[in-house]
């Protein structure tokens, strides 16, 4: 199947979407190195929705909170729009999107497919500091692997028993890395800025066709859920819907749904739609879909 069929096969498929009921995550295709905290995976079928209404006046998709990235790698993927480019500020997580198109590529495949997992092993790498990005890349993704709920933020703890009892080694799929890390490196569409969200925001703000995927840190809201979560964990939500208004060609933003960010949303006059979805303890609970105009959703 090419590119272009693939693509209209899924935007077929997304145009049924029942916005309470949560999604079935295993009918998304995994593609990220990551297991991230917050991830959007559940997400896809909507992205997938939201581009089909958009499709003929998209260039550039940009993801401003890349952490994983699911979303930014199904729209190179699945080809929804000409270029995609994802925005990461913490080192980490940087690191492994850096070494992942770039030459080191190899050596990290390498080094994952070779390693023995033990705790003495996990100790021996993440005791010392790295002295390159890869070395560091690889460093994230056994963090990523070993900590509960994949959380790179500094007092994470590590998985003792995990699934079937299979502790350390639970989340560790090297041969299922290695291909990942290949197929992202194939997405000649896709590139990775290491800086700040806001900076590239001011930078594509009033492209015209240009739409931005928005899932900042959650801690707007009086829960402040992504506290913990990650290194950089604070923003000046106030600041991000203020320049989400001067975006010239479209977004989407999920936040959890809470009654601060509603009334943040709407006094930017921005649309909001509650979102069923399963956390990663499969609770069901809602998330806040935010755009400018959500009509498509209720069609
Ligand atoms: C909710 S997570 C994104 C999860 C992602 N959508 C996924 O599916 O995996 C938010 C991310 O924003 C990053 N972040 C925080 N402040 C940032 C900033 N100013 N610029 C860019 N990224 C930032 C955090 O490091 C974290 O990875």
């Amino acid at each position: 199947m090419s590119v272009i069929q693939s693509s209209l096969f899924t935007l077929l498929d997304a145009s049924k979407i029942d916005v309470s009921k949560s999604i079935n995550v295993a009918s998304v295709p995994q593609r990220s190195l990551f297991r991230y905290p917050g991830g959007k995976t559940w997400l896809v079928p909507y992205i997938r929705s939201w581009m089909m209404t958009l499709q003929s006046r998209t260039t550039s998709f940009i993801e401003l909170f890349a952490g994983g990235g699911i979303v930014s790698l199904t729209v190179a993927a699945e080809g929804l729009a000409e270029q995609v480019i994802l925005v990461e500020l913490d080192d980490d997580v940087a690191s492994v999107w850096l070494t992942s198109l770039n030459d080191q590529r190899d050596w990290l495949a390498q080094q994952i497919i070779e390693f023995e997992m033990t705790p003495e092993n996990v100790d021996k790498v993440l005791s010392h500091y790295p002295t390159s990005i890869h070395e560091q890349a690889f460093q994230t993704i056994l963090r990523n692997r070993v900590n509960h709920g994949g959380i790179l933020a500094m007092g994470a703890g590590r998985i003792k028993y995990g699934e079937n009892g299979k502790g350390l080694r639970s989340r560790w799929y090297p041969l299922t890395l290695k291909r990942r890390i290949f197929d992202i490196s194939n997405l000649t569409n896709l590139t990775f800025i290491h800086g700040d969200a806001f900076t590239v925001l001011s930078q594509y703000q009033t492209h015209p066709n240009a739409v931005f995927f928005i899932d900042p840190p959650y801690t707007a809201s009086t829960q402040k859920a992504g506290t913990r979560l990650y290194r950089h964990a604070q923003i000046d939500h106030e600041r991000l819907f203020e320049q989400a208004a001067k975006i010239t060609g479209d977004f989407l933003m999920t936040y959890d749904n809470d009654d601060v960010v509603r009334l943040l949303a709407k006094r930017y006059g921005f649309d909001c739609e509650a979102i069923a979805m399963k956390n990663t303890h499969h609770a069901q609970m809602n998330e806040l879909l935010i755009s400018k105009n959500l009509e498509w959703l209720r069609q």
